[in-house]
């Protein structure tokens, strides 16, 4: 095994692990699981101070440490303070410091654990969503005098939005409130209801002083007598008893580099879940090419094994000489991840400012980096009142937790983040700058209606003419206008009205129509329920590849069903692109009265089976985007109200031709 490459170690920073409580040392602490713990709080709420002392009471700290800082606050005829044994460390390690986390290590009764600590808000997120620092637990600091406050509330808030579901709160400074019982547990009774509210439920919420050094890992009877529940230690030691092995996920390789050795080819990466052994099929998405583990190195003590469990880095060689590079994820066949360029998420944003609409943004996943866009805003919520934003928004500001939709150049490869944590987050980036992050949760509809990716040996190409090049190209933005409506009323009239009005404006525009469908693409498609659920998919993919490449398509099939339609709205919002919805508006009876093709007069003689709005449901659209009363208004009337509504959906946005003479509109 070459020694480890450095650029493995960019993203991960070296932990510093106490050699001292039974000779454990750093690579018998690399070897065994750790829980990751954040001691999330305010500054002024203790942090530094509780984790000095954790280290102190723990016998963490390195030889002669405590004793020298024990003596230099008797020469100052000062208590000694245990957040400067923390300082005192961080200056230690500070040559090995490559990002602004800190990583240090304790051991009690025979566990492992490491302190992830940030600086802040933002680096805290950067450094979660980003794998370089995921905590499984958090502590959740609140100064017992000063209670929960503002930053208390959204610290509680980015924990659950990070998915850190495993909490215990410390209520700190309890010598300040003279160690009474009835504050703690008033301050107790606000944080569990505020924390319910995020679907939290600490494991528990312990009374403590890390200056005194009560009820961190000592008991103190004096003063708190009244406590019965456990020592923050005790309680750090039982979760991690309780926590299920991240061992028992599905396998997720991340890869971070390949390099070449001679004939060999070692693929370095870490594991984000599940477990790894020799002679495993490993498939590689998106590629999803297929190979069998040959043999496993791990960093650090450069050994092979034969089985190697979640968090670990490892450097490994397959059977065949397969394509895989930075950015693939790896797993087993029978648990892959998603692969789509569609993620229903839950963002935080940070930056002051906002992240807008249909804005290029980069999404960082383990080590994917995708360009993505925002396209649509679902739910905001204000992350300071914990409220509902109601009306319709645009963009998503500083400090607002929303749930979206987000767009890939590129398919993404993930898993919602309650099935697999650790490729179930990421971080938004624009520039250098991390903006935010977020956890993602599925989408049913990129499930129901893009139907599971079938076929084993798929990739994505992506061609270089983005949508504003073609747009500024066009003069116009594609997009799908939907017309929908019984047979009979007037749907075909009006499309073949509108498409000629936008030609003539020289707008690229094209039918798409049900009957003619049927002749090809749907011919082998009758009129069940099935049928035209399918029908309406196959439609809705044409129409959005037909609006990607430029063109205004104009739709017109029944679409009885309201579920159908609407999954072909959110694709193709998720597409970027503009989708309006038109029901074409005319009672039965005016259809059947028009009966064009007599099909009414052989449906009520049961010549024909099935016929909509006789024998077969038609779903009235809840809220189209226009209705068209053609049994009121002439046919000139109606198409000239569409066509307006449509001139405004395509019309060049300014943005469009900014950019596409910038670096995104190359052709
Ligand atoms: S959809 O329901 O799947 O959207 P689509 O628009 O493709 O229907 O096809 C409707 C056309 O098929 C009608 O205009 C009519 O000419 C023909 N047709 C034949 N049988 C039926 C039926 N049972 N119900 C409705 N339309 C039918």
């Amino acid at each position: 095994m070459p020694p480890a490459p450095k650029a493995v170690s960019k993203d991960y920073v070296p932990v510093f692990f106490p050699k001292r409580q039974g000779g454990a040392g750093a690579a018998g602490g690399a070897e065994e699981a750790r829980t990751s713990i954040v001691v999330v709080g305010h500054v002024d709420h203790g942090k530094s101070t509780l984790i000095g002392r954790l280290l102190a009471d723990t016998g963490s700290l390195p030889e002669g440490k405590l004793e020298a800082a024990e003596k230099a606050s008797r020469e100052e005829g000062m208590p000694l303070e245990y957040a400067f044994l923390l300082d005192a460390l961080l200056e230690e390690q500070a040559q090995n410091i490559t990002i602004d986390t800190t990583r240090i290590g304790f051991r009690y009764e025979g566990q492992s654990f490491e302190i992830i600590d940030a600086p802040g808000h933002r680096e805290f997120i950067k450094n979660m969503v980003t794998g370089a620092a995921a905590a499984e637990e958090a502590v959740l600091l609140i100064d017992a005098k000063e209670g929960c406050k503002e930053q208390t509330r959204r610290h509680g808030l980015l924990l659950s939005l990070l998915g850190v579901s495993q909490v215990i709160v410390a209520v700190n400074k309890m010598d300040l409130v003279g160690w009474d019982q009835a504050r703690f547990r008033e301050l107790e009774k606000e944080i569990r209801e505020y924390l319910g509210g995020l679907k939290i439920i600490p494991r528990e919420v312990i009374p403590i002083s890390a200056r005194e050094g009560a009820t961190v890992m000592r008991r103190d009877s004096k003063n708190l007598g009244w406590w019965k529940g456990p020592t923050l230690l005790e309680a750090l030691v039982a979760s991690r008893a309780k926590k299920p092995s991240g061992d028992e996920g599905p396998l997720r390789f991340s890869v971070q580099d390949v390099y070449r050795f001679d004939e060999r080819r070692v693929v370095a990466g870490k594991l984000e879940s599940g477990t790894i052994q020799v002679g495993d099929p490993v498939v590689f998405f998106p590629d999803r090419k297929t190979s069998r583990v040959k043999t496993i190195e791990t960093w650090g003590d450069n050994q092979a094994s034969t089985r190697v469990g979640t968090g670990r880095c490892v450097a490994v060689t397959l059977e065949e000489q397969i394509f895989v590079e930075r950015g693939h994820v790896g797993s087993l066949p029978d648990h892959p991840p998603v692969e789509s360029r569609e993620v229903r998420a839950r963002i935080f944003w940070l930056d002051a400012e906002p992240l807008r609409l249909q804005a290029p943004v980069t999404l960082r996943l383990g080590t994917q980096s995708v360009e993505t866009r925002l396209v649509a805003i679902d739910r905001v919520v204000d992350a300071d009142k914990l409220e509902a934003v109601n009306e319709a928004r645009e963009e998503v500001g500083r400090f607002e937790v929303a749930e979206v939709r987000l767009r890939c150049r590129r398919p993404l490869v993930y898993d919602a983040h309650d099935q697999v944590a650790a490729t179930g987050r990421f971080a938004l980036q624009r520039g250098s700058r991390i903006g935010g992050g977020g956890i993602i949760i599925f989408a049913e509809y990129s499930l129901s209606l893009a139907k599971a990716v079938k076929g084993e040996h798929l990739t994505w190409t992506e061609g270089r003419v983005t949508s504003e090049a073609r747009a500024a190209h066009f003069g116009h933005e594609g997009a799908i206008v939907w017309l929908t409506g019984l047979s009979g009323s007037g749907k075909s009239t009006i499309a073949v009205a509108l498409e000629s009005l936008l030609f003539r404006r020289g707008i690229g525009s094209m039918i798409l129509d049900g009957d003619n469908l049927r002749h090809g693409l749907c011919a082998d498609l009758g009129f069940s329920i099935e049928d035209r659920a399918e029908n309406i998919r196959r439609a809705g993919e044409v129409a959005k590849l037909m609006a990607e490449s430029g063109l205004v398509v104009i739709s017109s099939l029944i679409s009885p069903l309201r579920k159908e339609r609407e999954a072909v709205r959110a694709s193709s919002h998720s597409a970027g692109l503009s989708f309006a919805e038109v029901y074409i508006d005319a009672p039965i009876e005016a259809c059947e009265k028009r009966d064009p093709r007599g099909l009414y007069q052989k449906a009520r003689k049961g010549e024909i089976r099935g016929f909509t709005g006789i024998d077969s449901p038609y779903e009235k659209p809840e809220n189209p985007d226009l209705i068209l009363h053609t049994d009121k208004e002439s046919v000139e009337d109606s198409v000239a109200k569409l066509l307006r509504h449509v001139l405004g959906l395509v019309q060049l946005k300014e943005k469009d031709q900014e950019s596409a003479g910038g670096p995104g509109g190359q052709i």
